[in-house]
């Protein structure tokens, strides 16, 4: 027996049942928008391998970033001791990010970007000696899986069972464009209580179903949370990197976040890693010779050089006029998906902001819906990956896909959608 047989023996996989209704597939490699399973099979790479993957799989430039870093240097302590491929990527987000942010803090994932972030707040009104605790964040919320960032996630099956042991949050209702005022008066009554911070996924929540908010009502959120010296957190895990259409969905706004979280897209998918981004504001707080002033946080692989080295790469490819067009044709594309799904079909909600296009099955809501694994298979049956949110299905792609490829998934959803005889719109 090969060991990839013994995969379900010795192998916990995340977010997944030990008795799983599909099997793990096993994968050979990766290359562009494809992975290749050990059986011949060839899949399309519909969410970019869990948001990750900006320019394909298996891309030279970044393999050689990699490796050419690795020969230089692999790994060193970063207290006490700096390296060149740490504070070139600190210049080039802070300059990137374009929000007047002055200090970076390295660490492993989106889940970490967020602690840091938190704990940068939080600890933000211990060190001007106010007393200030409570953190606002929004209904349908998702900031990962580590203590901090499931206690500002909203209450869901991904985090109920330790409901008990996170600190109690306010979360104000989703922005749904007739909710908005109502979410600025909860806002404002909440802010009352001086709380230390707000969180948000800015403009897209993407595990609540990758679903969509106005600017106008981010920037009056901000706003309101800066007039009283609230701390605004930009979780941009997801949208970071070109996702949204422009680099940065915070590039939308015109009120800019006083912290910023960064991982998925940030090595181009190739290695975990995740920073937080802060302004002067939060930097002076913890500008002092006090020992208490000190953020004590750090990670045994904080700012790993070949980390470091293979976001400059993935960085300098993104900028390059090639990406920039790609990201265009496909948030095109998308758009004009978008406006046909809603012209034909009774859907419950489409949503399209940049490279990514959200539809949301007018049956069985939810991340547990029935229907779920009968979409997945569907897609997978036809050599492509989407891994629907519940009853809501998006494309996230990578930005190497080729046109055809999109239109292909483009026609499976119509497809899907024509066989299980959604109500479609009466043509006017
Ligand atoms: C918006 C957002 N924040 C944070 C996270 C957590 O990131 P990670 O899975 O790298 O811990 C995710 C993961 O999906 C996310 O979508």
């Amino acid at each position: 027996m090969s060991n990839w047989e013994h995969n379900d023996e010795l192998i916990w996989h995340p977010y997944s049942s030990l008795m799983p209704v599909f099997p793990n597939l096993p994968v050979a490699g990766a290359k562009g928008a494809y992975i290749h399973l050990t059986d011949g099979r060839t899949i399309l790479d519909g969410v970019s391998s869990w948001w990750v993957n900006l320019h394909g799989h298996g891309h030279p430039v970044l393999a050689e970033a990699i490796y050419q870093q690795a020969l230089q240097l692999e790994h060193v302590i970063f207290a006490g001791f700096t390296h060149q491929p740490a504070t070139d990527l600190a210049a080039q987000l802070i300059d990137y990010t374009a929000c007047s942010f002055t200090k970076i803090f390295y660490s492993d994932n989106g889940s970490t970007a967020i602690e840091v972030a938190l704990k940068m707040a939080l600890q933000y009104w211990v060190n001007t000696g106010q007393s200030r605790h409570k953190i606002i964040a929004l209904e349908g919320a998702f900031h990962g899986d580590t203590f901090g960032a499931m206690s500002v996630s909203s209450r869901s099956v991904f985090n109920k069972t330790f409901d008990s042991l996170m600190w109690e949050v306010d979360f104000i209702p989703f922005p749904f464009t007739e909710e908005e005022e109502n979410c600025l008066k909860r806002f404002k009554e909440l802010l009352a209580q001086r709380p230390a911070a707000l969180i948000v996924e800015p403009l897209l929540q993407g595990t609540a179903g990758m679903r969509v908010y106005s600017p106008e009502f981010l920037d009056r959120l901000f706003a309101m949370a800066k007039q009283a010296g609230v701390i605004c957190i930009a979780d941009e895990v997801l949208t970071g990197f070109g996702r949204t259409g422009k680099p940065f969905a915070s590039h939308y706004l015109k009120e800019k976040p006083d912290l910023m979280c960064l991982s998925k897209g940030l090595t181009g998918g190739t290695m975990p890693f995740g920073v937080t981004l802060a302004n002067q504001k939060i930097v002076k707080a913890f500008d002092d010779p006090d020992p208490d002033k000190i953020l004590y946080h750090g990670h045994s692989y904080t700012a790993n050089p070949l980390a470091c080295a293979v976001a400059l790469a993935s960085l300098k490819l993104l900028k390059d006029l090639s990406c920039t067009t790609a990201i265009s044709a496909i948030s095109d594309a998308q758009g004009e998906f978008a406006q046909r799904l809603k012209e034909r079909f009774a859907l419950k909600r489409v949503d399209h902001m940049g490279t990514i296009v959200s539809l949301e099955l007018p049956i069985d809501p939810g991340y547990l819906s029935g229907i779920r694994n009968e979409l997945y298979a569907f897609f997978l049956d036809h050599g492509v990956l989407l891994r629907p949110l519940g009853n809501v299905v998006y494309i996230l792609p990578p930005y190497c896909i080729e046109m055809k490829d999109l239109v292909r998934i483009h026609k499976l959803i119509i497809e899907l959608l024509e066989t299980k005889g959604f109500p479609l719109k009466p043509i006017a």
